[in-house]
């Protein structure tokens, strides 16, 4: 398989992540072909994207070398998967989450491809081998998770299924890196993949303080926006550990008995059922009300935009 020049992305489904990789892609100069079932999404992501661009224009957003313009340039939509799928390099699929869906999908996808394409998910959660096992190119198959607001959060997990051919994954790295995104790779099929594995170990423990009664929903929400949060949004846990004693030997010899202590008292994974339920839904009810959400959803992105521009800027110092 050769490794890439600029040459052409097909994008299958136009919905929310379909649209943030299109941005992605051609913020770096690639064309992309968008296919859908749906005749109004193709046209409401047209919409979209020019909306975005514009958007991302205003704020000293955008990214890349090339004017919003030039940028939409490169964007056609077609209902013709066929048409999406010849001649590109890389194939992005967006589809719902449904594995039934992922396997049919796939299944057609394969058929217009040739011996260089990537055939690869944005998935959350299925692994590869469970909706790729039937088919004849199963060894250019590959999942690329991105982090929702994708432009905004470049982390993407990269995981092979078992049969997938090692150039496959060097190559998806590669370009994902090209655009401006921060691959990581799961070496093996895991449950979760990593982001949510790592997610999930935080959702457990933090239920604990609560069902536990040692601390309120709303304080352990601080624990992380006015204490973990802000160290880890410039250094994963590896990081401060190390920095945060004369190297990680140094660290895990002070600390490392005292980590493996306080462990052992974590109990067993909730079941998110019971007093806890009623206690943690009231209490989250309270502090972001429902009819709030939208309002909220805003108020999270506008500072997640400002984080993002802040680390460009201190990177490019
Ligand atoms: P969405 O519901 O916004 O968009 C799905 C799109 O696929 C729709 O435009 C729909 O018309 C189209 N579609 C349905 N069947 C199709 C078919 N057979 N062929 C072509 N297009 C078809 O979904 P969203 O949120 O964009 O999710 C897509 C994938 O990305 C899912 O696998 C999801 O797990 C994953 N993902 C979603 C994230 C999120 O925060 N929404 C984050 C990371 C990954």
């Amino acid at each position: 398989i050769p490794v890439y020049g600029k040459g052409k992305i097909g994008i299958i489904g136009s919905g929310l992540i379909g649209r943030s990789w299109t941005l992605i892609f051609i913020s770096a100069g690639y064309n992309v072909t968008i296919f859908d079932i749906e005749q109004s999404q193709l046209s409401g992501a047209l919409v979209d994207i020019e909306k975005q661009l514009a958007e991302l224009q205003k704020s000293g957003l955008l990214r890349g070398a090339l004017t919003p313009e030039q940028q939409r340039a490169l964007v056609s939509v077609t209902s013709d998967m066929k048409e999406a799928i010849t001649g590109a390099l890389h194939i992005q699929e967006c589809v719902p989450e449904n594995e039934d869906l992922k396997r049919k999908v796939f299944s057609e996808m394969e058929q217009y491809a040739d011996d260089s394409t990537v055939l690869c998910s944005s998935t959350s959660c299925i692994v590869p081998s469970k909706f790729t096992d039937h088919l004849k190119r199963r060894s250019q198959c590959i999942v690329a998770h991105p982090v929702n607001p994708p432009y905004y959060c470049p982390l993407v997990e990269i995981i092979p299924s078992p049969w997938t051919e090692p150039s496959v994954v060097s190559r998806t790295r590669t370009l994902l890196e090209g655009v401006g995104q921060v691959p990581v790779t799961v070496k093996k099929e895991i449950d979760g993949f990593a982001l949510n594995r790592l997610q999930y170990a935080i959702i457990n423990e933090a239920w604990r303080l609560v069902a536990d009664g040692v601390m309120s929903a709303e304080d352990v929400d601080k624990v992380f926006t006015a204490g973990l949060g802000m160290r880890y949004a410039f250094c994963g846990p590896f990081e401060v550990i190390h920095l945060n004693a004369e190297g990680t030997a140094s660290y895990l010899e002070r600390y490392g008995s005292t980590i493996q202590r306080v462990s052992s008292t974590f109990g067993p994974s909730p079941t998110f059922t019971g007093p806890a339920f009623d206690t943690i839904v009231q209490d989250n009810d309270a502090n972001y009300p429902l009819d709030k959400l939208q309002e909220i959803r805003q108020w999270r992105d506008t500072r997640l935009v400002a984080l993002a521009k802040l680390k460009k800027d201190l990177e490019s110092q």
